[in-house]
């Protein structure tokens, strides 16, 4: 049997670790050509070359999608070398906590740049081609998955900015899947809690020790990237609009 995805193409932002690598690599085994787009470019590189001895396909795109300039070309590029566009993983983001007063603004650029812009250039290239791929394809469907957070449900001290942009993300999600869902764009959400990425990594040090004994158990990077391919992997008719993912042990 052919898998899932065999003939589509998808394009995972923040590929060069944590969720993203691990969800385009899921993507991959499911049969789709993967974009792989991230700053670093070794460690997509790395994420590639396993792709490519599983079988598949994998295209290195050294992006920072910050740049409006660059997310566009991420997207154009992968229509131009990959052939299309059927799925958008808007994956990267950067999660920068610690009280408001006197935190450094360039933390709270930072977040709204790529969490709330950087994904707006990403889904405003790609809309045009996920709205065709829906048309044209074979499974005749297209999905955007949004990442988003448990801190884009419910703000918390410590939180503001981060849950601010994740809120965001949110919101824009809800309005555009009402927009193109009749058109077989499905928009979905997924809010994991606590996974181990490099994610926490980020933040200074003094956040970090005041943060650190507030994750107990994680869950995994495969674990969301398994909700995000079954996102993706649904039959045409069936659109999952949010996925809520929590490890077990995490309460609030
Ligand atoms: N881990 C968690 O507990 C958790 C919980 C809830 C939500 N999330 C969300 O999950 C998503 C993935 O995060 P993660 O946990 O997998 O963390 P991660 O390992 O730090 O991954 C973040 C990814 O974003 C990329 N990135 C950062 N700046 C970028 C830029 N300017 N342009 C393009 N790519 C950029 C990074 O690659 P480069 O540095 O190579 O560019 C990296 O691949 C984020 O949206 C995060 O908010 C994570």
């Amino acid at each position: 049997m052919k898998p899932v995805l065999d003939g589509t193409v998808a394009l995972v932002t923040g590929a060069s670790s944590g969720i993203g690598a691990a969800t385009a690599a899921a993507l991959a085994a499911q049969g789709a050509a993967v974009t792989l787009a991230a700053r670093r470019r070794d460690r997509l590189e790395a994420l590639a070359a396993g792709i490519r001895d599983q079988g598949g396909t994998a295209l290195v795109l050294e992006s920072d999608i910050t740049d409006e300039q660059q997310a566009t070309d991420a997207v154009a590029r992968t229509v131009a070398e990959l052939g299309r566009l059927d799925t958008l993983i808007n994956n990267a983001g950067v999660m920068l906590l610690g009280p408001a007063a006197g935190a450094p603004l360039p933390e709270w650029q930072q977040m709204v740049e790529l969490n709330v812009l950087g994904l707006l250039y990403c889904a405003h290239a790609a809309l045009p081609h996920l709205l065709r791929a829906a048309e044209d394809s074979p499974r005749r469907v297209a999905d955007m998955v949004n990442i988003s957070s448990v801190a884009g449900r419910v703000a918390r001290t410590g939180n503001n900015v981060y849950s601010l942009t994740k809120h965001g993300v949110g919101a824009f999600s809800e309005s555009l899947r009402q927009e193109v869902t009749r058109r077989y764009v499905r928009v979905s959400l997924v809010e994991p809690g606590a996974t181990a990425t490099e994610l926490a990594s980020h933040n200074r040090p003094e956040v970090l020790q005041s943060i650190s004994n507030q994750f107990g158990q994680r869950m995994e990077a495969d674990d969301i990237a398994d909700a995000i391919t079954y996102i993706v992997t649904r039959p045409r008719h069936v659109t999952i609009n949010e996925i809520l993912i929590r490890p077990t042990e995490q309460e609030r």
